[in-house]
């Protein structure tokens, strides 16, 4: 994240401003001087591919983006790692049930697992019977999740933890609201000292008989003796393909059908401090074996559930191509310097070779074990983030490079380094081109990349959004913005061959970049304007560019594409998308040439738009679709005037229908119809 005006160092704070802005009602401005016409050569010769690969995500562990969003895991801090390596240590956000009369909670370094150490003991000192007695519904610990838990009626949630005590235990494990009154689901772990004297796997299943969307976990007893958790999860088990991603933001991700998956960052890679950094080894293996880390960029703890293998999951489930960024030994503080980079070096190799080499290999059989034998589809990877500017950047950029391609000749790496002025000092494949600015800047870089050269590395435009005042918590406006600087993206898309907004998750409870694409908490989830933009242009990718040039003889700010796309059933379409970044509405004439008057006719189109009545307006839980294209309206066949609504996003689609005259005979002189 972060870049031009706005590096991430200095991150957004969320500040919430009031908009106090006057309320633009168009209706009573509406002027319907202005015209425009499209001339749309529909012909092959003036006509280009757009790369398969131009619109995807980018996924950035921010926000709560993944710990207490995609991924779907219901505790936060599970193995008790987030208070740091010593002890004692602090267990936020876990809590105690009951005082000191009954039982004293502490964490020690006697966890099973030597990357993650700590564990909590719990000594209960009161009874069922005798001077102490407990209190009815036990005492022990719960875990809150990430702002409650969202647990459904019927639905199940696969409960492990490990467990050692001195004595014989009865765990009570339950699912409850977030004052412990309503019980959801629970089940009593009972063991004998036997079973327990060591550490212990324990398993359960839990279906809830009731839903509330901010529950917590329970850990309660009302037996003395001393107890040790450790490793504690709360799943649900129904999450996309049991792959652990939660399946309604899964299905965000996948209607907008990105061809790549860009991860986990952003800052997130770099970290303030190189110690504080996402290293991929520390996050693959067994889940309980992880030992999670404090990110210092967006300053929250991960139990990094969602780890490399999971991102690599995710791209596959996607049906994108991964790109994956590494940290090249920079953080935003510190720096390894290029003689000893090496260790970094091969940490990427290492990280290649889990995602493509073959089971037999070091890396890959580690991925094998983890249950993906055939290797992932890792074609891209990232050396770093934002971090041209810094000292040792070239240096350790080339160590990676050199190595990278000897091992692996088709990798395809991205520098940190613009190139859209001039041509870079270094070998790349791709540059990195981050860009945060206002609607009227943005609507203007539509035209960005028009004089870049077209030769050298191709751009990748791995962050872009509309941010500021413009942008409110996702609004119209910074849609509108964005949508032109897409459409200004698919026309040089000979130059710029990826492109993904950022960021694109942002749990309400932790917004700490705005605005984003997506929004949710523990049980709801909407798309803002930006994110209903992206579903314009999912038909892009792969789909052919036609020439497309707009005469108009108003100050109108408009700007237009034309592609021509295949759906699912073979059928060709036409689509022009005009946005319309001025007050007035415009009327739209189309002209098309360079179709055959014989044998190819356009029938629709079909029009869809995205405007509202106020330019500021946003979507909200209680409004999700306030901006949101409608299901789209069909005009009468072969219309080429249509009225462009001020503000607005729209889209046409025609479908062209190739005509073969002997067949078109046939069909006229057989009765029937269909
Ligand atoms: C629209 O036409 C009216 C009447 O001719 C004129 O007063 C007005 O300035 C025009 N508006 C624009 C935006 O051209
Ligand atoms: C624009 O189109 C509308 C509706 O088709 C029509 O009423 C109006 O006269 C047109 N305006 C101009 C300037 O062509
Ligand atoms: C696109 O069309 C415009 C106007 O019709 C024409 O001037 C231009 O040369 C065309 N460009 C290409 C690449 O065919
Ligand atoms: C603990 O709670 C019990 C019952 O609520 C109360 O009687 C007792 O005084 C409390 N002990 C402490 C140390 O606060
Ligand atoms: C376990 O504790 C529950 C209360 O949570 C109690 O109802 C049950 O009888 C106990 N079972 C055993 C075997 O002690
Ligand atoms: C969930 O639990 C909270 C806290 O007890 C309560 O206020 C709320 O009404 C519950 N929600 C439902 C849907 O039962
Ligand atoms: C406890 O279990 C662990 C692994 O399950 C094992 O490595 C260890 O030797 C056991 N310790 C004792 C004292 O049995
Ligand atoms: C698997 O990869 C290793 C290391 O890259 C290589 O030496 C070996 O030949 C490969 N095995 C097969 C069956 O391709
Ligand atoms: C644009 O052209 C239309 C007619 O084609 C005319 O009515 C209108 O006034 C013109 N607008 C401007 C801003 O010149
Ligand atoms: C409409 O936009 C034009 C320029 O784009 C501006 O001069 C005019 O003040 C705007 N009108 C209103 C009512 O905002
Ligand atoms: C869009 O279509 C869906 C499914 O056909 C329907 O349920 C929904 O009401 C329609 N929405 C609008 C705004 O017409």
């Amino acid at each position: 994240m972060g870049y031009n005006k706005v590096p991430c160092i200095a991150f957004f704070l969320w500040q919430f401003i009031s908009f106090s802005l006057p309320y633009h009602s168009f209706a009573i401005e509406v002027d319907a001087n202005a015209t425009a016409l499209l001339l749309l050569d529909a012909s092959k010769g003036s006509s280009r591919p757009i790369p398969d690969t131009l619109f995807g995500i980018f996924f950035e562990e921010i926000n709560h983006a993944g710990a207490g969003g995609l991924w779907a895991e219901l505790v936060s801090n599970r193995g008790f790692e987030a208070g740091g390596p010593n002890v004692p240590s602090n267990i936020d956000p876990w809590s105690i049930i009951g005082n000191e009369t009954f039982l004293i909670v502490a964490t020690d370094r006697s966890s099973l697992f030597d990357r993650n150490k700590i564990a909590l003991q719990m000594e209960v000192l009161c009874d069922t019977q005798g001077s102490n007695i407990c209190p009815s519904g036990g005492v022990g610990i719960y875990n809150p999740g990430f702002w409650g838990m969202n647990i459904e009626q019927g639905k199940s949630y696969k409960v492990v933890f490990y467990v050692r005590s001195t004595d014989a235990v009865n765990i009570s494990v339950s699912l409850t609201s977030s004052d412990g009154l309503q019980s959801l689901a629970s089940a009593n772990v009972i063991a004998s000292a036997s079973d327990v004297s060591n550490w212990t796997k324990k398993e359960l299943l839990l279906t809830a008989e009731g839903t509330n969307h901010t529950s917590r976990l329970q850990l309660t007893t009302a037996k003395k003796g001393v107890i040790w958790f450790d490793q504690v999860s709360a799943m649900p088990v129904d999450t996309y393909k049991r792959h652990g991603f939660r399946n309604e933001l899964f299905q965000m991700l996948a209607d907008i059908k990105p061809q790549f998956i860009r991860f986990p960052g952003g800052c997130f890679v770099e970290g303030e401090w190189l110690r504080n950094a996402f290293r991929w080894k520390e996050t693959i293996g067994p889940w309980e074996e992880r030992p999670g880390h404090f990110g210092d960029v967006w300053m929250y703890w991960t139990d990094d559930g969602l780890g490399y293998f999971e991102f690599l999951q995710l791209a596959e489930d996607l049906n994108a191509l991964p790109i994956w960024v590494f940290n090249n030994g920079i953080s935003h503080q510190d720096q390894v310097d290029t003689t000893s980079v090496l260790p970094f070096v091969q940490e990427a190799l290492d990280g290649i070779e889990f995602a493509r080499g073959n089971a037999s290999s070091k890396w890959g059989s580690v991925r094998a074990v983890m249950g993906h034998p055939k290797p992932f589809n890792l074609k891209y990877v990232a050396v770093g983030n934002e971090d041209c500017g810094k000292k040792n950047y070239r240096g350790n950029y080339l160590k990676f490079y050199d190595a990278i391609k000897r091992t692996y000749p088709d990798i395809q790496i991205i520098s940190n380094c613009d190139g859209s002025n001039g041509p870079l000092d270094h070998p790349a494949d791709f540059y990195d081109f981050h860009v945060y600015t206002s609607a009227n800047d943005l609507f203007s870089k539509a035209h960005k990349f028009d004089q870049t050269s077209r030769n050298g590395p191709k751009a990748f435009v791995s962050e872009y959004a509309v941010t500021g005042n413009d942008a409110g918590k996702g609004s119209l406006k910074a849609a509108l913005a964005e949508a032109a600087f897409l459409v200004g993206l698919e026309k040089n898309s000979d130059v710029v061959q990826m492109a993904s907004y950022a960021p694109l998750f942002v749990n309400t409870n932790d917004r700490r970049w705005n605005p984003d694409a997506i929004v949710f908490d523990s049980s709801q989830v909407y798309g803002t304007p930006s994110y209903w933009v992206q579903r314009f242009f999912v038909e892009s990718s792969g789909a052919t560019l036609l020439n497309a040039t707009l005469k108009t003889n108003s100050s109108a700010q408009l700007i237009a594409s034309a592609i021509t796309w295949q759906s699912g059933d073979g059928k060709t379409y036409i689509r022009i998308k005009v946005v319309n970044f001025g007050n007035s509405s415009v009327n739209l004439s189309i002209d098309v040439a360079g179709l055959d008057p014989n044998s190819e006719q356009l029938t629709g189109p079909t029009k869809t738009e995205l405007t509202s009545t106020n330019l500021m307006d946003e979507n909200s839980f209680t409004e999700q679709k306030k901006v949101a294209p409608g299901n789209g309206t069909t005009l009468p066949d072969g219309e080429m005037d249509v009225v462009l609504k001020p503000y607005s996003l729209t889209s046409l689609d025609f479908l062209k229908k190739t005509v073969s005259l002997r067949m078109w005979e046939a069909d006229a002189s057989s009765k029937s119809s269909i």
